[in-house]
């Protein structure tokens, strides 16, 4: 099959969002940013539950960057404990719905208690194979490429990786997201057109669409009109379609 160029039929297989506008969210109702963030991670489950139906089978969601550490104590405070409470609370209704969770992102930095409750999600649901669910948790293309190459140049240190043989593919081994398929189509709420340091290498080829709503108004319609615009669009990979 010639795989150069390809019409993007039916709906993208890996759907991966930037959950972005919840403290203007919460600005416009005259409430702390935070009360944005919990609106916000109560639209995740609708969304989730939608992929079977419009064949998405991968969904990679932006919770927090590793630029993120910027805000107020404050707000990171309240995004960590929020972080907790969502995989505590949502954990049974993930499992029952068969969805695999994982993480991404460099838990170094994160707090022993949340890194925990990262690890138990990701192992009791890692027979589900309904949805693979993402959650790039203090992640940042930048520092994953950089996390990636410090794991390359110790194998080559080491002796076991022949500096001379590493290209795209064997890089790419070393990502987060080894185990993944690139994004197909990758949303962007709020609308603010840019990427903020996700998924860098793996977007090379996605299909991006940045809409206006912000993340607490994104419903599973707003969701399967984002699919929608993606079938029949033309992927041609660099190749002069024939
Ligand atoms: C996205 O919403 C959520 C996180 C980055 C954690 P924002 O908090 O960036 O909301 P705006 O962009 O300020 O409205
Ligand atoms: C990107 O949104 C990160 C997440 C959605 C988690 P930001 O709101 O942090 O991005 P910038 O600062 O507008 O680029
Ligand atoms: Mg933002």
């Amino acid at each position: 099959m010639d795989l150069t160029t390809e019409r993007a039929k039916g709906g993208p297989r890996h759907v991966a969002i930037i959950m972005d506008g919840n403290g203007r969210w919460a600005q416009a109702r005259g409430k702390p940013r935070l009360f944005g963030h919990h609106a916000g991670a109560k639209r995740v489950r609708e969304i989730v539950e939608a992929c079977p139906d419009l064949g998405v089978r991968y969904l990679t969601i932006f919770a927090f960057s590793t630029e993120n550490w910027k805000r107020t104590q404050t707000e990171v405070a309240g995004l960590m404990s929020l972080f907790r409470r969502y995989i505590t609370r949502e954990a049974r209704s993930l499992f029952k719905e068969g969805v695999r969770v994982r993480f991404i992102g460099d838990r170094i930095k994160l707090d022993e208690k949340l890194v925990r409750l990262m690890d138990d999600l990701e192992l009791m649901t890692s027979d589900n194979d309904r949805v693979h669910l993402t959650i790039a948790l203090n992640y940042g293309g930048r520092d994953e490429v950089a996390r990636a190459t410090k794991r390359l140049a110790r194998e080559v240190k080491a002796g076991r990786l022949d500096p001379e043989k590493v290209d795209a593919e064997s890089l790419a081994k070393y990502l987060d997201t080894y185990v993944l398929p690139d994004p197909d189509l990758v949303i962007r709420t709020s609308g603010e057109a840019r990427i903020s340091n996700f998924l860098l290498w793996q977007s090379a080829y996605a299909e991006y669409e940045f809409i206006d709503t912000l993340w607490p108004d994104f419903t599973a319609e707003t969701f399967a009109r984002s699919v929608a615009s993606y079938a029949g669009r033309e992927r041609r990979f660099g190749a002069v379609p024939g």
